[in-house]
């Protein structure tokens, strides 16, 4: 089977290129900026004829679509929010309408920030309570609209709180802090889970070789958790001694974007389709921790 990936360089396009290889596939990744290092097409997914021209030349069976502006707070600002609508819905509907024309299946990444984040119940897959409270989060759910509107052949994965190789991630955030501080104000309101690259990654591979179309809800085993609870963890795998504060979204003046307190997302449709369900957060952050010494 012949995979093109979007966004190849960035967290979650890296570690899906790696699992393609491992399984024996061809992987043709594209990116939006020519490099000479990289051996990556060059496409920017907001220009719809070049897509079209990629998409036709390659001819790929699946595409694994996670290019996106991915920066939450940036997003709310006026002076992106065109590009970001660019990028994250007309560059996805550019790629659902080439899929079309060459009968190829579409895996969409999308983002827990569809739903409001009320309640403490976790989203089901196919929940249709939308209800974004972001700029970013109204740029995925129309995305994940496009998506569904122009295809049937379609997956659109939703997922949270992602880290990986090669990414700038709250472990990598976390691991800096704590070469300059002894203690550290996380928010502790805000529950969801951990998504490690890797593990997704071979989700998404197992998914392209099928044909369970719809929504899914993926991220790692292991339990709902705060982002403060998470911080925690870091600290302990990576032997930091660091003290966690726990404190609340409002007291925590960060970030511009709001964001929802409840990601809890329930996978068991997963489970129930046939996917494997990915290993536990702890387990993936362990091997997260071992993998980035040797990662350059
Ligand atoms: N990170 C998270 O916590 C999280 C949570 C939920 C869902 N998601 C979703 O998961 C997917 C992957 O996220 P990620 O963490 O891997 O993000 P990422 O590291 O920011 O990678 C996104 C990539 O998109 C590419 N891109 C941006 N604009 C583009 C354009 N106009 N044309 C082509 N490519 C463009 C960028 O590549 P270039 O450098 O080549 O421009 C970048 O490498 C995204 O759909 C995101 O919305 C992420």
């Amino acid at each position: 089977m012949k995979y093109l990936v979007t966004g190849a360089s960035g967290q979650l396009g890296q570690a899906v290129m790696r699992a393609i290889k491992r399984s024996g596939q061809v992987g043709v990744g594209t990116t939006s900026k020519t490099s000479e290092v990289s051996t990556h097409l060059t496409l920017d997914i907001r220009d719809a004829a070049a897509v079209v021209r990629v998409v036709a030349t390659v001819r790929p069976d699946v595409i694994i679509h996670c290019a996106a502006w991915t920066a939450v707070d940036a997003a709310e600002d006026k002076k992106w929010q065109d590009l970001v609508w660019q990028i994250n819905v007309e560059g996805t509907a550019n790629l659902a309408r080439a899929a079309r024309e060459v009968n190829a299946k579409l895996i969409y990444l999308s983002s827990d920030y569809v739903f409001n984040g009320n309640g403490q119940k976790p989203w089901q897959a196919d929940d249709k309570c939308y209800q974004p409270i972001n700029f970013y989060g109204q740029s995925k759910l129309a995305g994940e609209l496009a998506v569904a509107r122009s295809l049937t052949k379609y997956f659109i994965v939703r997922t949270s709180w992602v880290f990986g190789l090669g990414g700038s991630n709250f472990v990598e955030a976390m691991l800096k802090l704590a070469t300059q501080q002894n203690s550290i104000s996380v928010v502790a309101d805000q529950i969801g889970t951990p998504t490690y690259t890797e593990d997704l990654a071979c989700l998404l591979v197992e998914m392209a070789a099928s044909e369970q179309y719809g929504y899914y809800h993926a991220s790692n085993e292991g339990g709902y958790l705060s982002w403060a609870e998470f911080a925690t963890e870091i600290f302990k795998q990576a032997n930091q001694a660091v003290t966690v504060l726990p404190v609340t979204s409002t007291s925590y003046m960060a970030s511009k974007a709001p964001r929802p307190h409840n990601s809890r997302l329930d996978k068991s449709k997963l489970v129930a389709t046939g996917f494997s369900p990915l290993p536990s957060w702890q387990d993936a952050l362990r091997r997260y921790l071992r993998a980035r010494q040797q990662f350059v």
